[in-house]
C-alpha cells in the first residue's frame, strides 16, 4: 500500500485494503476533528483548494481538516478573481499552484478535469467533484458513515434516491457499494435514471424502482440526493422533475427502526425538516464525518502517517 503522493481522482483506484486503512486513520482523527485533541502533524504543509463550482461542506471540511492538523491553506472559491478570467488554461493554473503547495484539491464543472490536473501536478491531486463524473472523497465519508453504523456493508439494502443521472456522489458510491456486496436499489423519476454505462460496471445488478413505497420496509440506508439543476441542458426538463420526491415522517413510519437517512447535502426539499428530529436522520453526522475522513486522506497522501 503506497499512499504517499497518490492522486485520488476516482473511487475505482482505491482497493478495499486502502479504504480500510483510510478508515482506520479517520477513526483516530475523530477527537482531533472535534477539537478535543490537538495535533500538528501537518505543520509546514500547504493545501491548495481550487473550487470552480460552489461548495460549502467539501471545501470547508478540507480546510478544517488541514487547519486541525496544523497545516496551511491557500486557494480560491471564485475563479473569476484569478487569471483564469484572463484566459489562463487549467493546465498552467495547476502548474503554478503545484509550485506553491504540497497537495491540491480541485472541484470543476467538467468531467475529467481532476484527471487533467493530476497529469500536470507533481503533488497529489484530490478530486472534489468533476461535473457529473466522480466525487471520491464524498463516497469515502458516506461509506465511513455506513460502516460506523452497521459494521459490514455486505448484504445491506441501500436505496439511492433522486437524481441518479447527474448526481456524481451516487456515481462513485454505487460502484463501491456493489464491490462491497451491498444490495442496491435505484429509485428515481424515469428522466433521472442512472446512466447505463455506470450500471454496466456494477458487480451485481441493482434493482430499479419508480416508487419508494414499494421497498421502504426493506431499506437499511436511504441515500437521498438533490436534483442537479445546474447540469440540465434544458430548464423545461428540470421543471418536469422538480419536487417529485420527498422523504417524510409518514414514509419513514413504515421503515425499519434501524434504517438511516443520508444525504450528501445541500438538500432543497428532498428531506422534510420534520425528519431532522427522527432517530433515522444521519445527514448532519455524515457531513461532520467529512472532516476526519479528509484529515486521514491528507495525512496519508502527504506520507505523514
Ligand atoms: C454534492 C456535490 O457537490 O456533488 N455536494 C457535496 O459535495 N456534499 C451534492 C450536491 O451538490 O447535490
Amino acid at each position: 500500500m503506497m499512499f504517499k503522493g497518490k492522486d485520488i481522482v476516482s473511487i475505482k483506484e482505491l482497493s478495499k485494503k486502502e479504504i480500510d486503512r483510510i478508515f482506520e486513520v479517520a477513526e483516530e482523527m475523530v477527537p482531533i476533528a472535534r477539537g478535543e485533541k490537538k495535533s500538528e502533524i501537518l505543520r509546514g504543509y500547504v493545501l491548495a483548494t481550487l473550487f470552480f463550482e460552489p461548495s460549502t461542506r467539501t471545501r470547508l471540511s478540507f480546510e478544517t481538516a488541514m487547519h486541525r492538523l496544523g497545516g496551511g491553506v491557500i486557494g480560491f472559491s471564485n475563479p473569476k478573481a484569478t487569471s483564469i478570467s484572463k484566459g489562463e488554461t487549467l493546465a498552467d493554473t495547476i502548474r503554478i499552484i503545484d509550485l506553491y503547495s504540497d497537495v491540491i484539491v480541485i472541484r470543476h464543472p467538467y468531467e475529467g478535469s481532476a484527471r487533467l490536473a493530476a497529469e500536470f501536478a507533481q503533488h497529489p491531486v484530490i478530486n472534489a467533484g468533476d461535473g457529473a463524473g466522480q466525487h471520491p472523497t464524498q463516497t469515502l465519508l458516506d461509506l465511513f458513515t455506513m460502516a460506523r453504523e452497521f459494521g459490514d456493508i455486505k448484504g445491506l439494502n441501500i436505496a439511492l434516491i433522486g437524481d441518479l443521472k447527474y448526481g456524481r456522489t451516487v456515481h462513485s458510491l454505487a460502484y463501491i457499494l456493489s464491490e462491497l456486496g451491498a444490495n442496491i436499489y435505484l429509485v428515481s423519476p424515469p428522466l433521472l435514471r442512472m446512466p447505463r454505462h455506470i450500471i454496466r460496471e456494477l458487480k451485481s445488478k441493482p434493482v430499479e424502482v419508480d416508487n419508494l413505497d414499494d421497498i421502504v420496509e426493506e431499506v437499511d440506508v436511504f441515500y437521498v440526493t438533490r436534483i442537479q439543476k445546474e447540469r440540465f441542458p434544458d430548464p423545461t426538463e428540470y421543471r418536469k422533475v422538480a419536487g417529485t420526491y420527498s422523504i417524510t415522517e409518514k414514509l419513514l413510519s413504515k421503515a425499519k427502526k434501524s434504517a438511516i437517512v443520508m444525504h450528501p447535502l445541500p438538500r432543497v426539499g428532498e428531506i422534510a425538516t420534520e425528519v431532522d428530529k427522527l432517530p433515522h436522520a444521519r445527514y448532519f453526522q455524515q457531513a461532520f464525518n467529512g472532516v476526519p475522513v479528509r484529515m486521514a486522506l491528507l495525512s496519508l497522501v502527504l506520507g505523514v502517517v
